[in-house]
């Protein structure tokens, strides 16, 4: 069995097929000759080994991490973000951060990579799909940003927002629906304020060395550990503080599956499979999976009194 997002789609939305059709049809003919152009290479980017985060298993390779992908903005297939991912300008950017806050930013892209010394953590994907990937990101605790901006007494989450331009996302362009899996754009995710400033949550600006590759969310991401890989959104153009707990890409698209929290847990299996046991991209046999990813000695607590079961 295939496990893609898209096949959970509301059915409404991903069987119009003749937005699909339509759609399909268009990108081969735009997309014909620039599609075959990978992403540049990324340059090198600096960080310091922090000890504290780095897990015993050996990394993913490079080549592995750059080419089989989710980020639905290019397109569902695994490979779109790597074959596409040249169509994303990371410069100039910026990220504002705003909302229940009392200095509101707008952070030049340049001031966001000087914020905080960057450090090197290696840590564990876990995706939702059931594959995992060890990689070294490169970035700083993401509670740096939140602090500078000052969040007010009201502030109880934080809510991503990934950049939406159809000129830059191919499966953004009105009609391609079919061609995102049915996500609702701009792709956005949440977290709780106390998650968000917990220090695993990272700020990623690069991984392996150097500055993020397009198809992995350059230029700046979140990454967050202990919870399936889609609440760590790329290309984060916002970050809006707010009192009321934030709509997000999956759950918008299928509630049923996908809730606020999710929190990597091997005994709440997905509706339509297990979650008990993952795949490590490199790896013949698969594995157990961990609570909370393996995090659960530091971040267990956030979740005291919560019903576990009902979290997904
Ligand atoms: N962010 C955006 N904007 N769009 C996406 O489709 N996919 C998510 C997450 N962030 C996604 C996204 C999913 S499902 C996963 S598993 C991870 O990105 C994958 O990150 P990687 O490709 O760097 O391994």
């Amino acid at each position: 069995m295939r496990l893609k997002h898209s096949d959970v789609t509301p059915e409404p939305v991903y069987l119009n097929r003749r937005a699909f059709m339509v759609g399909a049809a268009a990108l081969v003919v735009a997309g014909g000759a620039s599609a075959a152009a990978a992403p540049p290479e990324p340059g090198p980017l600096k960080a310091t080994p922090n000890p504290t985060f780095r897990v015993e298993d050996p990394p993913t390779k490079y080549e592995s991490a750059t080419t089989y992908n989710n980020f639905y903005e290019f397109g569902t297939d695994k490979g779109d973000p790597s074959r596409r991912g040249h169509t994303l300008r990371p410069r100039p950017w910026s990220v504002v951060v705003d909302g229940l806050v009392a200095k509101p930013q707008r952070l030049d892209i340049d001031e966001v990579l000087k914020a905080a010394p960057l450090e090197e953590r290696i840590y564990a994907l876990r995706c939702v799909e059931a594959w995992s990937m060890i990689i070294p990101w490169i970035g700083y605790p993401l509670s740096v940003v939140l602090k500078r901006a000052e969040p007010t007494r009201k502030a109880k989450y934080v809510e991503f927002t990934t950049l939406k331009d159809p000129e830059q996302f191919p499966a953004q362009k009105p009609g391609l629906f079919g061609l995102g899996g049915g996500l609702d754009w701009p792709y956005t995710e949440g977290l709780r304020l106390d998650e968000a400033m917990h220090p695993l949550t990272l700020l990623t600006l690069g991984m392996y060395g150097k500055v993020l590759p397009n198809q992995n969310g350059a230029p700046v991401r979140v990454v967050i550990p202990w919870k399936y890989g889609f609440k760590s959104a790329k290309s984060i153009v916002r970050i809006r503080l707010t009192e009321e707990e934030p709509k997000t890409a999956w759950n918008k698209a299928a509630p049923q599956e996908y809730g606020f929290y999710s929190n990597v847990n091997p005994t709440v299996d997905h509706p339509r499979w297990s979650q008990a046991t993952e795949r490590r991209i490199g790896e013949f046999r698969r594995r157990k999976t961990l609570m909370f990813n393996g995090y659960a000695d530091q971040v267990a607590s956030l979740y005291t009194g919560m019903d576990l079961k009902t979290l997904y």
